[in-house]
């Protein structure tokens, strides 16, 4: 099994995996959105003959409401064959290590309905999330989010510790410019975050 950092290629087969593990899905232009803007956030797990089995589709939050630059998780999902090898967990580090190293961020949030288990589990016991917020009929289907946010500093101490040559990839093109994407991208968000397509 192996993680890495998702090229355009595999977009259509995260989509792919996304339709078959969980009820909100995306247009395809929404991963490209994700994947154009911030190529670092998003990674897959492949077996191995190359298939993609899992994905974490990341992105910064633009404009965030309190000033504090900050990862956001779209969407996780790891085909049924592969759970519990901890690959949602490998994944989910590997998303909010690159949100520290290119983007400063200092936490990252995410949704989940409350009657989500398993990934309750994943998020509040193994990654150390805690609920921010109940968003009451969030899902299309009416049910509750809990909005959840984990502090990245643990990832922050060890990137200044371990990886002093990391501020070299933070003028990718994946880096926010405000100047120029602002416009393009808060359509995007209004066109794809509607009541059916709600982040996971
Ligand atoms: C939630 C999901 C991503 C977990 O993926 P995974 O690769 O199986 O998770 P991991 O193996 O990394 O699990 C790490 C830990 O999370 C917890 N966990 C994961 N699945 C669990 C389950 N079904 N029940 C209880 N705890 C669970 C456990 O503590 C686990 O550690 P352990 O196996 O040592 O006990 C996967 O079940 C999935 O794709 N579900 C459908 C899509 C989904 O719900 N995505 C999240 C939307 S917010």
């Amino acid at each position: 099994m192996n993680i890495r950092c998702a090229r355009p290629e595999d977009l259509m087969n995260m989509q792919h995996c996304n339709l078959l593990c969980l009820p909100e899905n995306y247009q395809m232009k929404y991963y490209f959105y994700h994947g154009l803007s911030w190529p670092q956030l998003s990674y897959v797990a492949e077996d191995e003959d190359g298939k993609i089995v899992g994905y974490v589709l990341a992105k910064m939050e633009e404009d965030p409401e309190d000033q504090v630059p900050h990862g956001h998780i779209t969407s996780l999902a790891v085909k049924r064959s592969h759970r519990r090898l901890g690959l949602a967990q490998k994944l989910m580090d590997q998303a909010s290590r690159a949100m520290v190293e290119c983007f400063d961020a200092q936490y990252v949030s995410l949704h989940v309905r409350k009657s989500n288990r398993a990934a309750l589990h994943l998020y509040t016991n193994t990654l150390k999330f805690s609920i921010s917020e109940i968003e009451p009929k969030y899902y299309a289907d009416g049910e509750d989010a809990y909005a959840m946010r984990r502090v990245l500093k643990d990832f922050k101490d060890k990137s200044t510790k371990d990886t002093p040559s990391v501020k070299a990839i933070k003028d990718t093109p994946g880096k926010k410019d405000k100047s120029k994407k602002d416009g393009d991208t808060s359509k995007e968000k209004t066109d794809t975050t509607n009541k059916e397509t709600r982040e996971s």
